[in-house]
């Protein structure tokens, strides 16, 4: 049933009209012994503290329900059992088979994977090969740069985990990734590099994407200019089109399935220069962090399942609250790709205005996603987070141990950290109302022990399930990105235009930016 139509969707807005529009979590926490042992959980490999945020336990019992009359659960075990819940491209979304142990040696399969043993089977085959290939580009002391070229799903999870995991990063290896068809971002990248000790990673699902081909094809170009031999040893193709992989002229290629969604293709070949940065052990680690949060998510009650009270956190804020955007403020300088890995995450799979029948909607989908690494973020916007005139649910990640041995920086860190959520719930009143800071305003505060493989691995499924979640309550397909087209059609259109002037049937306003353009 639509969320909208649903009886707990009825009671959920008399509730929140009622007390859940005046909560108030500072006073919930003064009266409330229980309220902090009730809201926070540990979860695989990540701690969650969500009692600042404005919720009690009658609304989460009335989402509970929503989460019922929608069917979520019922969703979520079509996506484990490998149905086709991507109705609009006919496809089955199986990217936790991606974390999955390997079957057992003496042939035992456990029912709930008999449908997808088949798949288990090619992806660890795959799995080992680009493992294997990882430790050789490990190995090769020739080979000092890896230079990525892939956008978006292709390169905003690798970019990210590669960044985040640095203190795990082979010595002597650099990793650069080109996403942009602007040719600056190539040219500077191939400004200080020697064909010699360059491999070039053409990472693209597809391999049809334009800003991957014609970056692909200039580097091509660059490596054999500038004296590259052996292009087959310097390029390595990651696709699901091994053929125009072939016809590009790579013999390397490791190959995923179209089940694997863009934005949820790091645990795949995609993975690739995760795995050269880390290590075949270290990707293995990665993958077990979210298989564990896999299975949390696929196992637990959801009144104790960590995506499923995300989700339905996410939902009471959308469409009972009104926030349109959700802060991400990671207390971590190599979690700085975090906020856009997450964006394209969410707002890919969540921004979408029809249900899966193609009825428009008429509750918000989507919150904008956006943040930078703490403490950077207090000394640019966080004045609009504390005093500004919208409210808008912040989401702190912390963690424990430091991979620096740099005396007093990590406290300082972590002070500010809870320093930022306390400020933002518990405010400051001053009659004169410049230095007036309202309070009561929501954060979420995860902690991870350590940056790791396996943590980072289970943070970033956990985020996946959450989004599939609001999605499944929402009624829309999480799972396709139709809105991404039509920009592309015109801009094939508008190309040829540049360069003759033509400008009939445009718009008056995008034919005078093209005459200012030419
Ligand atoms: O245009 C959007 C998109 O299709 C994303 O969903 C995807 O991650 C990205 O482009 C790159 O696609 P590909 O990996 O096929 O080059």
């Amino acid at each position: 049933m639509r969320c909208d139509q649903t009886p707990a969707w009825a009671a959920l807005r008399a509730h929140f009209h009622e007390s859940g529009k005046t909560f108030d979590a500072r006073q919930a926490l003064k009266d409330d012994p229980r309220r902090v042992p009730y809201w926070n959980m540990q979860a695989p490999h990540v701690y969650a503290e969500l009692s600042k945020n404005l919720i009690d336990a009658d609304t989460e019992a009335l989402l509970l329900k929503l989460a019922e009359q929608c069917g979520v659960t019922q969703r979520r075990d079509a996506m484990f059992a490998g149905e086709a819940i991507n109705s609009t491209e006919q496809r089955a979304v199986m990217h936790f088979l991606l974390r999955k142990p390997a079957l057992r040696q003496d042939g035992y399969i456990d029912l709930a994977i008999e449908n997808v043993a088949f798949e288990l089977q090619a992806v660890h085959s795959t799995l080992d090969a680009m493992l294997a290939f990882a430790e050789t580009v490990r190995s090769d002391v020739q080979i000092t740069d890896i230079v990525n070229i892939g956008i978006g799903g292709s390169d905003l999870g690798p970019q990210m985990a590669v960044l985040a995991l640095d203190a795990y990063r082979v010595p002597g290896k650099r990793f650069h990734f080109v996403s942009n068809v602007d040719g600056h971002e190539l040219a500077a990248t191939l400004k200080d590099l020697n064909p010699r000790n360059t491999l070039f990673l053409i990472a693209s699902k597809t391999f049809t994407t334009t800003e991957t081909m014609t970056n692909a094809e200039s580097a091509k170009a660059w490596f054999v200019a500038n004296g590259g031999q052996d292009t087959a040893r310097h390029f390595v193709a990651l696709t699901t089109n091994v053929a125009a992989a072939k016809t590009f002229g790579i013999n390397t290629t490791f190959g995923f399935w179209d089940w694997v969604g863009g934005r949820y293709s790091i645990w795949s070949a995609i993975g690739l220069p995760v795995a050269i940065a880390i290590g075949a052990g270290g990707f293995r680690h990665m993958l077990a962090g979210a298989h564990a949060m896999d299975e949390h998510f696929r196992t637990a009650p959801l009144a104790q399942n960590l995506p499923v009270r995300l989700g339905l956190l996410d939902v009471w804020y959308r469409n009972f609250h009104g926030f349109t955007s959700r802060c991400i403020a990671p207390y971590h300088a190599a979690l700085r790709r975090l906020p856009a890995y997450f964006q394209q995450l969410e707002m890919e799979s969540n921004g979408k205005q029809v249900d899966l029948n193609g009825k428009p909607l008429s509750y918000g989908t989507s919150p904008v996603l956006w943040g930078e690494p703490g403490t950077n973020g207090q000394h640019a916007y966080f004045q609009m987070l504390h005093q500004g005139t919208d409210v808008v649910p912040v989401e702190f990640l912390a963690v424990k141990s430091a991979a620096h041995d740099l005396p007093g920086h990590h406290p300082k860190l972590l002070a500010n950290a809870l320093a930022q959520a306390q400020a933002l719930l518990q405010g400051q009143s001053d009659q004169a109302g410049h230095k007036n800071f309202p309070g009561n305003r929501p954060s979420s505060f995860f902690v991870l022990d350590e940056l790791s493989p396996t943590t980072l691995g289970a943070f970033l499924a956990m985020y996946e399930h959450r989004v599939f979640v609001s999605g499944a309550i929402w009624g829309i397909n999480s799972f396709d990105q139709w809105g991404v087209e039509l920009g592309k059609v015109l801009a094939k259109d508008i190309e040829p235009r540049l360069a003759s002037g033509d400008v009939t049937g445009l718009d008056a306003s995008t034919a005078t930016l093209l005459y200012r353009l030419r």
